[in-house]
């Protein structure tokens, strides 16, 4: 499997909650490597364009002032299959439907509050790393 890379967030409910080390042991734990990393507070137009994809959804107005409410984590994660691995890893978007094990099943409330977000295929992945990281910022180990 190709090596690739993906953009996760750890939403503020997990930031919160002070769990940002138990989400990104996971990931590390699963063979992904953090290869960047920020914490920031987003503004309104910075969540808006993040996720413009569903702009016309119900639940857009609730998903930004959710994810402008505290500080997330943003990291790029590399590995074998990152951006599947890292989907499996996090659990469904429901939290009440995710595995058992999973990051949305431990530490995921509701499905607005739902801890993480990462890419969903490929073309996001390339549109989300570029959305919050520089070239120049990403940092892949030898
Ligand atoms: P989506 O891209 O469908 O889920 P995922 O994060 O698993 O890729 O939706 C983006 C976010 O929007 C989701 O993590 C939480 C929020 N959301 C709701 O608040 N209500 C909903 O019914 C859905 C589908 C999503
Ligand atoms: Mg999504």
């Amino acid at each position: 499997m190709a090596i690739e890379r993906t953009l996760s967030i750890i939403k503020p409910d997990a930031v919160a909650k002070n769990v940002i080390g138990e989400i990104i042991s996971r990931f590390e734990k699963a063979g992904l490597q953090v290869v960047a990393a920020k914490m920031l507070h987003l503004s309104r137009e910075q969540a808006e364009g993040f996720y413009a994809e569903h702009k016309e959804r119900p639940f857009f107005g609730d998903l930004v002032g959710f994810m402008t409410s505290g500080p997330v984590v943003v990291q790029v994660l590399e590995g074998e299959g990152a951006i599947a691995k890292n989907r499996e890893l996090m659990g469904a978007t429901n939290p009440q439907e995710a595995a058992a094990g999973t990051i949305r099943a431990d530490f995921a409330q509701s499905i607005d509050a739902n801890a993480v977000h990462g890419s969903d295929s490929a073309a996001s992945a390339e549109r989300e790393v570029a959305y919050f990281f520089g070239a120049d910022e990403i940092c892949p180990r030898g």
